[in-house]
């Protein structure tokens, strides 16, 4: 029944969107410029003005004065359909209202979360996932999410890290780009469409220290090198809107920053869509130090291409005044309507104001389904000792230990506003179901929730691991412990997990952990001790499914770390693409237990690297085990000497050596080995999923136009250096086969 009602929706959608004008024709040109004519200064800072209401009739009351262009946070489609119908019938110009809502990562069906899906590697999937998050959102009126979160991010003590797709530039452009084709579907006007919002414009990521909202000192060439290149390419996905960030860059709050709001993004990259601040941060700039007031805040942010406030008021308070005084001109606000306008009516607003999507999309069938082969996708092998995993027919009886084992709520992970736990399947959940009666399953929590310092229970999870014949044990981070404002210094497993995990490893049973957490941790000591451990990102509504059928073989997993994985907090940010020192680190470096007392000053070296974590991480960028093994050889290139308009046609042999099926996800890794300013020891240029039968080969092939290795260099233009290259194709940032070429003039 469920499955009828899906393509049903798909059907129909596609059906009206087909009736509607073509996005971006001249045709909704001239609908924006007329009814921009009809438009008092009041009305046009109204469409400016996006509020979070908490009280309905004082909205109503602002929607029918023509004083609101957009409202978050209602999701009661009664209550959309009523505030709409407002806006359309009652106020003078009946300009429809964008319902905007936080879809992250999946609307009612969550998927897991956006750290998780690039894990995947796999864009098909995280495109599925939010269509489906599209098409789930939009049965309440959602027609517009704050999603997504490209901000390449390298340090795991930010929160949000959760909430990107990592430390890479182009793994943060191709997920990306991804997401805004699944949110906006094949054309804005589908009912079943959300416009995306790339965000956070720019380098909030960078943190300094990982402390969220703190300040940025990225100079203009890392930023375009490094946090520009996902922006550009949800530019060239169609991207319909844009959100500027909460950090001031080496000074300039974003929200204020006309250098990448109107140099970067309106004149060089020509966007045409919508640009609205992040929560307040136009008035924020008051206690960043930058403006005086909500007037000048106002000021400042629409001068510098802000076209929408969210929630802070102080365009429709202050702008009028503004405009009169000469601080502001009416074309700055013209063209910002015109932005708003333009969206309104490639969304198809004005024709279809009201909720088509049916109610029944929600928690469809399909949509589980989707969920769980993407929670499957995410889910990375770090450790495999004496193949502990997966479970054969020889384990009789397993111990489930640990507090993440069934946890609804924290499996679901940051920014689930309306996933519900209900509905979310957990591990031990999911175990009982789908092999309880194959094996004999003991469940003793041991801790009652990640942060418990309370060891009571730890002896029962003992005894309970005595008795089986393989522990495994869930541990890893409730979901308040990641996402916004959710920093930490400290990245161990925190209250008594650690010790419950070394508690249960001296039973000597074979253990495997599971972690499900928002970022990565610092887990040395507990890979250690496991036999086996597989690492989760909060793998979201069908977490424990995906990870029971991983337990038991049925799923091999294929997920990469798409961060690097420190060995303690203090060596972060750790991220494979640095550049190099002029003293780079030897392997072979003494550390801090084995230099001897009184040791002479220079005797240990004068290299790049911690005494006491010496300079390789805990895991590396582009990591995971399978339970099969890959095996790679005879890497060929067809040609090493190439000019700027060639492609690097390279190919490998890709062999799966092992006992199972299983899926490898190849990656491409260049370094330009001299440029007019450094570069980094290695960038990820391309990947594939390669899926392979046990014992079957193939050659996989990358064709990398030479142009991809463009960058700014020294006299900030954006070119290819000639020079020399390497390339490798491997299984992670740290391996693989490696070639020379070089590009010539
Ligand atoms: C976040 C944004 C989010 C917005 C609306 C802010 O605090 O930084 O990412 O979209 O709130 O909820």
């Amino acid at each position: 029944m469920k499955k009828k009602v899906f393509y049903t929706v798909l059907l129909a959608a596609s059906f009206i969107g087909c009736s509607q004008p073509n996005n971006g024709s001249s045709d909704i040109e001239s609908k924006v410029d007329s009814l921009l004519s009809q438009m008092t200064i009041e009305e046009k800072l109204g469409q400016m003005n996006q509020l979070s209401p908490w009280d309905f009739d004082d909205l109503a009351k602002k929607v029918r004065k023509g004083e609101v262009g957009s409202i978050l946070n209602i999701v009661n489609p009664d209550e959309v359909n009523k505030i709409q119908k407002i806006a359309v019938e009652e106020s003078r110009l009946g300009i429809p209202l964008i319902v905007a809502r936080d879809v992250i990562h999946g609307y009612k069906t969550i998927f897991p979360i956006p750290l998780g899906q690039a894990a995947t590697f796999n864009p098909q999937i995280v495109e599925e996932g939010a269509r489906i998050a599209a098409i789930e959102a939009s049965s309440d009126g959602i027609r517009w999410t704050f999603s997504p979160m490209i901000d390449v991010a390298r340090d795991p003590r930010w929160g949000r890290i959760a909430e990107s797709c990592g430390e890479d530039t182009y793994l943060n452009a191709v997920m990306g780009a991804a997401m805004i084709k699944g949110y906006q579907g094949d054309s804005l006007n589908d009912p079943t469409a959300m416009a995306a919002c790339a965000k956070h414009f720019v380098a909030y990521g960078a943190a300094e220290g990982g402390r969220d909202y703190n300040s940025t000192f990225i100079p203009e060439r890392v930023l375009r090198n490094v946090y520009l290149p996902p922006f550009k390419a949800a530019v060239d996905a169609g991207c319909a809107t844009f959100m500027t960030s909460f950090n001031d860059n080496d000074g300039v709050p974003s929200t204020a920053n006309k250098f990448v709001l109107k140099d970067v993004l309106r004149d060089e990259w020509k966007y045409d869509g919508m640009v609205v601040t992040d929560w307040a941060s136009a008035l924020e700039m008051v206690n960043h130090g930058f403006c005086t007031d909500g007037k000048d805040a106002a000021e400042k942010s629409v001068n510098a291409g802000v076209d929408m406030e969210m929630v802070s008021e102080t365009f429709i308070k202050n702008l009028k005044q503004s405009v009169a005084e000469g601080k502001v001109s009416m074309e700055t606000i013209d063209n910002a309507v015109r932005n708003i306008l333009r969206l309104k009516f490639r969304l198809g607003l004005f024709e279809n104001p009201y909720i088509v999507t049916p109610q029944s999309v929600k928690y469809a069938e399909e949509h589980l389904l989707a969920a769980k082969t993407a929670a499957e996708q995410s889910v990375i092998l770090l450790k495999n000792d004496a193949q502990t995993l997966p479970l054969t027919d020889k384990v009789k009886t397993v111990a489930i230990v640990g507090p993440m084992a069934d946890a609804p709520y924290e499996q679901m992970g940051t920014w689930v506003f309306d996933g519900e736990r209900e509905h979310t399947q957990t591990p031990l959940k999911a175990i009982k179901d789908m092999y309880g009666d194959k094996v004999n399953l003991i469940f003793e929590l041991g801790l009652a929730y990640s942060r418990d310092k309370n060891v009571a229970g730890i002896a029962k999870a003992v005894n309970a691991a005595r008795r089986a014949d393989v522990v495994v044990c869930f541990v890893g981070e409730e979901s308040i412990l990641s996402g916004e404002a959710h920093s930490l210094a400290n990245l161990d497993l925190q209250g008594a997990q650690s010790q419950l995990i070394k508690s249960l490893a001296s039973t000597g049973k074979p253990l495997v952990t599971v972690i499900m957490a928002g970022r990565q941790l610092t887990i040395s000591d507990e890979v250690e001790a496991s036999d086996a451990v597989l690492y989760s990102f909060h793998p979201g509504t069908m977490g424990g499914p995906a990870i029971a059928d991983i337990l038991f073989g049925k799923v091999n997993p294929s997920g990469k770390t798409p961060v690097t994985f420190p060995r303690m907090s203090g060596q972060t940010p750790v991220y494979y693409a640095h550049n190099n020192t002029g003293r780079p680190a030897n392997p072979t470096e003494m550390l801090i237990d084995e230099i001897p007392v009184e040791a002479g000053q220079t005797s240990v070296g004068c290299r790049s690297f911690y005494l006491d974590a010496g300079n390789s991480p805990l895991f590396p960028f582009g990591y995971g085990l399978s339970y099969t093994r890959f095996e790679y050889s005879d890497l060929r290139l067809a040609a090493d000497k190439l000019t700027e308009v060639d492609k690097v046609n390279v190919s490998v042999n890709l062999k799966n050596a092992g006992n199972y099926d299983g899926t490898e996800v190849v990656q491409l890794y260049v370094q330009d080995k001299v440029g007019s300013v450094t570069r980094p020891v290695k960038e990820l240029k391309a990947f594939k999923r390669v899926e392979l039968k046990a014992g079957e080969s193939e050659t996989v092939t990358f064709s990398l136009p030479v142009s991809d290795l463009a960058f700014w260099g020294y006299d900030m233009t954006f070119g290819v250096e000639p020079g020399d290259f390497r390339l490798w194709v491997g299984t992670s940032s740290a391996e693989g086969l490696s070639a020379d070429f070089s590009v010539i003039k």
